[in-house]
Order: C-alpha cells, then sequence, then structure tokens
C-alpha cells in the first residue's frame, strides 16, 4: 500500500532511508498520512509529540499546515534534535517548532496548556501513564494518537506478559474503558489506537 504514495515529497524518502539504515522505528508513511488527515480534520493548532525521534511523525503533522500551528517535539537525545531541525529546514516546515529535549512524559507534565493532538511514541511499557497524563490535557474533541498498539498482535496473545506488551495491552484497555474518552485501534502498520476526548 506504500506505493500509493510514492509520490511523498523526497524528504520524506530521505528520512526512511536515513532511519531503515540504522534500524530507527519510525511511523512510515500511511500511518503519516493517517495523522495529519486528522490534524487537518479537527483544525489542530498545538500539537504535542512524546517522543520525536528525529522528525519524521512531525514533518507529517506539519504537512499543509502553516505558522497558526504549533508542534511541540520532545525526545531524550539533543542530536535527534539537530538532525530533526536540519530535516525541517530542507522541507520548509511553515508551523511552528519547539523541540524539547527530556523526558517527554515530564515535558508534558510541566508544559502548560490544552493540546488539540498529543501523540504517544514513547517506551510501551509508559503508555498507561501517557494515557493518565494525556486525557486531561486534550482539549474536547482533542485527540491522543498512540502508536504500535497491537504490538506485532502480541497484546492479542495472553500468554505474552513482558513489560512492553503488558504496557500497551493496559492502554489500550484504559482507552475502551475511561468514559471520559471514545477510542478505535486501526490495523494500520502495527496498530494506532484513536482516543478522542468527550
Ligand atoms: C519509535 S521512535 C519514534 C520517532 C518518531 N515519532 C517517528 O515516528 O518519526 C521513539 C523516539 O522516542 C524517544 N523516546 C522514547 N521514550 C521517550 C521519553 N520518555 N522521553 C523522550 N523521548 C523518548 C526515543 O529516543 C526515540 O527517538
Amino acid at each position: 500500500m506504500t506505493d500509493l504514495l510514492k509520490n511523498r515529497a523526497s524528504i520524506y524518502t530521505e528520512v526512511e532511508d536515513y532511519a531503515a539504515s540504522i534500524d530507527f522505528p519510525i511511523i512510515e508513511p500511511l500511518v503519516g498520512v493517517l495523522m495529519n488527515q486528522y490534524a487537518i480534520m479537527i483544525k489542530a493548532k498545538r500539537i504535542l509529540e512524546l517522543g520525536s525521534g528525529f522528525g519524521y511523525s512531525a514533518l507529517w503533522f506539519s504537512e499543509k499546515m502553516d505558522s497558526t500551528t504549533e508542534i511541540i517535539c520532545t525526545d531524550f537525545m539533543e542530536e535527534n534534535k539537530l538532525l530533526a531541525e536540519k530535516y525541517f529546514k530542507k522541507a520548509g516546515v511553515k508551523t511552528k517548532i519547539d523541540f524539547r529535549i527530556g523526558d517527554a512524559i515530564k515535558i508534558l507534565d510541566e508544559i502548560e496548556g490544552e493540546f488539540d493532538i498529543i501523540f504517544n511514541d514513547v517506551e510501551k511499557e509508559d503508555y498507561p501513564e501517557v494515557f493518565e497524563k494525556s486525557i486531561p490535557r486534550l482539549r474536547k474533541g482533542g485527540l491522543l494518537i498512540t502508536d504500535n498498539t497491537l504490538w506485532y498482535g502480541k497484546v492479542a496473545q495472553k500468554r505474552k506478559r513482558d513489560y512492553q506488551t503488558v504496557g500497551s495491552r493496559e492502554y489500550n484497555r484504559l482507552a475502551f474503558t475511561d468514559k471520559r474518552v471514545l477510542s478505535t485501534i486501526l490495523p494500520l502498520r502495527d496498530g494506532i489506537t484513536i482516543t478522542m476526548k468527550l
């Protein structure tokens, strides 16, 4: 299906090739378009990414967006920030970008105000904590989008009890039982859970 997106700008394939060369996990194009579509649909003006890597997912969020939208990126690694800034410049990104270094969950605690979208791509064992901390921080109708929620199908295999699978499984349980939200899981790539705040 990725062939359907072969006309995407060359910056995407450049970042994809680099990610593949160092075996770095990124959301990939189909999920990128999906996130861009949601951001446009809900007229997102403030997006927080938890775990930005070197900016591939933020590139997709910034697509067709202008300077009235702000994307706050987070990552542990200063090198990722520098690389992301290089890619954003090359892509001619028009959105405001605020790339913060540190623990994304602490940054979520520290940063003020509401978000239209929180995109969660941190370690799976932290997913339940991210859920609890993110929902109060979304505006009504805002989205919490979480990647890898099928975790290679392991979430459905009850015998799998490793901490990443347990984190993803518990995350989905919260997303589907919490009365403050409405959720779906799309089986795109490794599964993406879309949770809307009611
Ligand atoms: C799976 S990669 C995804 C990158 C990006 N979202 C993309 O798709 O292009 C996850 C990134 O999140 C970072 N990360 C994981 N947990 C984090 C945390 N708690 N705080 C900050 N960064 C985190 C890692 O360093 C890594 O660069």
